[in-house]
């Protein structure tokens, strides 16, 4: 295999795909939602959640003034829901009536939960630390939403019922293959 090796980083795309998810925030009567490839998880116990936020998003002011934010997972089929919050500014617009999304109730924070959101966190944030152009901001889970029926006994998505919403980068969307799915034990394969 030809590699080129330097020290640029290009468009940045080389580690995607990344599921596209939508970070929901609230504050001061107003509402706000935005896309976000950049996010993961950063322990189990406590549950945390890390999420790449850039300080020029109206949504890292209202993130930053109260503490909370949610991050919803929708599948394929709401891709577009992703693309229209993550192609606007809430500065200027309310998106959740714009794009018609509809909400639930969040039970331990003020954020809005989707409803096409096949799971989504509450969290409240625990660390705000700003790394070049991003902020790494890190929430408790203090809350989970999440449509049992599309995941298997073991908690993985059930691929057959749902896919998720996969980021190639440059405006680029892909899904899953269900036909690709292999089970390989860590444990039998860690001793080979
Ligand atoms: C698929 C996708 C992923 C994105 N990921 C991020 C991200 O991880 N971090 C970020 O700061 N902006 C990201 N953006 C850009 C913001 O979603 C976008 O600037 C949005 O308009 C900000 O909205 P706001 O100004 O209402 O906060 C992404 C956009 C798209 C379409």
């Amino acid at each position: 295999m030809l590699k080129v090796v330097g020290e640029d980083i290009g468009a940045f795309y080389q580690h995607y795909p990344r599921v596209a998810a939508i970070v929901t925030v609230s504050s001061a009567g107003r509402k706000n939602a935005m896309a976000v490839a950049w996010h993961s998880p950063v322990s189990f116990k406590p549950p945390l959640y890390g999420i790449a936020i850039s300080p020029k998003r109206y949504t890292y002011q209202m993130i930053n003034d109260s503490k909370q934010f949610g991050i919803n997972f929708l599948p394929q089929g709401q891709a577009a829901t992703v693309v229209a919050v993550g192609g606007s500014s809430g500065s200027f617009t309310d998106k959740f009536t714009e794009f018609n999304i509809e909400e639930d109730s969040a039970i331990k924070t003020d954020v809005s939960i989707l409803q096409d959101a096949y799971a989504a966190y509450e969290c409240k944030v625990v660390d705000n630390r700003l790394f070049g152009d991003h902020a790494w901001i890190i929430g408790e889970i203090v809350a989970v939403h999440i449509a049992v029926e599309l995941f298997q006994e073991n908690g993985i998505i059930d691929l057959n019922l749902l896919q998720p919403v996969l980021y190639l980068g440059a405006e680029t969307y892909c899904a899953a293959d269900k036909n690709s799915i292999k089970v390989l034990d860590r444990n039998e394969y860690g001793k080979r």
